[in-house]
């Protein structure tokens, strides 16, 4: 069975492709490399030792996708591809929107047209906006989001809902990431930010290796145990395992949304120090204004995966942070170096 991984050159599909052809999938990957290298897909192939078929193109240009359709017996789709960086998002809505609502409107077209109606999307916990309760259940409201990059994800959400409601033949998923971090235990892939980053542990992987000097805290007087905001940490293989448990155990037709996360929230503090421990250094940080559009903590209730889908995080927050400087030291410089 082939699965078209869009994106998949990315941080996220790159791992996801390891768990799909560990369990003997056959993996299909656009890409248009505007946020990755064809290297990641060098080093999958190498980590597993079976072959990608690997297009270089836009999802959004319906050209490529058909041919890749023609060329290829595709059962489903994994849609990863997307831009995904939420401050940048604020300052581009019109990039945002263009790229990602309209990459899956043409896939969703092309899927049609070849008859493939079973797609997994990668949403964002960050549908849910400002927490109603704690932890983020799927029944918690959604779209009451803060920024371009998760409203175009709540759209995203809306639009393969209304293509069931039009085709009651698709089978959509909708898995709502908490914040994926680490890499793989092999250390040839990982995340591989362009730039400064953004989030917080590829900063902080930065700032041990002495590439920058320190990380800034956003903000260390929110409601929170110890003041600093509190996120729900993800490994990126069990995130990418959970991928594979939704496309093996899912095949009726209808709409299934999925929380994907530990259900355990870490503030900035404790990453710093798990941090700490899997480098043996002390990472220096001061402590910054709030970041805005951030929101003081939040954390998932992931039972339904685990209910529907038998699968569970596993990994730490050790884990992640061990893995996330291994991949580091062993590639400082990224994929570039
Ligand atoms: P990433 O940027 O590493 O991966 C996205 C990939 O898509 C990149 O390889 C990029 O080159 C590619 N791409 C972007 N637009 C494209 C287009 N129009 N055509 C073809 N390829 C295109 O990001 P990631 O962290 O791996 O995220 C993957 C998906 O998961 C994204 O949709 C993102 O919004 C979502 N997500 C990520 C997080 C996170 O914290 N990383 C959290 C929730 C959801
Ligand atoms: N933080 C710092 N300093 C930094 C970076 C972040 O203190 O240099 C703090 C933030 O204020 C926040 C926490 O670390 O409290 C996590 O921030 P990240 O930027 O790592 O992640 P976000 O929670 O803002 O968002 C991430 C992705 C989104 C995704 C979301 C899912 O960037 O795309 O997780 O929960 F949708």
């Amino acid at each position: 069975m082939a699965i078209l991984v869009t994106g998949g050159a990315g941080y996220i599909g790159s791992h996801t492709c390891v768990e799909l052809l560990d369990s003997g999938y056959e993996v299909v990957v656009v890409d248009n490399f505007c946020n990755s290298t064809a290297e990641s897909i060098n080093r999958v192939q190498k980590i597993t030792g079976k072959s990608v078929r690997l297009y270089e193109g836009d999802v959004r240009d319906k050209d490529i996708m058909n041919k890749i359709f023609d060329e290829n017996k595709i059962d489903s789709v994994i849609h990863f591809a997307g831009l995904k960086a939420v401050g940048e998002s604020c300052a581009k809505p019109i990039e945002y929107y263009d790229n990602n609502l309209i990459s899956t409107l043409v896939l969703l077209d092309v899927m049609r047209e070849h008859g493939c109606k079973k797609i997994v999307f990668s949403s964002s916990s960050t549908v849910y906006g400002t927490p109603k309760r704690l932890p983020y259940d799927e029944g918690h409201d959604v779209g009451d989001t803060t920024n371009p990059y998760s409203t175009s994800k709540y759209f995203q959400e809306r639009i393969l809902t209304d293509v069931y409601n039009s085709d009651n033949e698709w089978i959509v998923l909708l898995l709502r990431y908490f914040n994926p971090v680490g890499a793989h235990e092999s250390g040839l892939i990982g995340e591989d930010p362009k730039g400064i980053p953004n989030n917080l542990t590829p900063y902080i992987a930065k700032v041990a290796i002495g590439e920058l000097k320190e990380l800034g805290v956003f903000g260390d007087d929110y409601d929170t145990p110890d003041g600093t905001g509190v996120r729900d940490y993800i490994h990126v293989v069990d995130l990418a395992k959970g991928h594979v448990a939704a496309i093996n155990k899912i095949n009726t037709p209808g709409v299934y949304t999925y929380n994907l996360g530990t259900d355990k929230g870490s503030s900035v503090m404790e990453v710093i120090h798990a941090f700490e421990r899997a480098c043996g250094k002390k990472i220096p940080y001061s402590v910054k204004p709030r970041r805005p559009g951030d929101l003081p903590a939040y954390y998932s209730n992931s039972s339904k995966a685990k209910r529907e889908l038998g699968w569970e995080a596993k990994l730490t927050l050790d884990d992640m942070c061990a893995s996330l400087w291994n991949w580091q030291t062993k590639n400082p410089k990224g994929y570039n170096g």
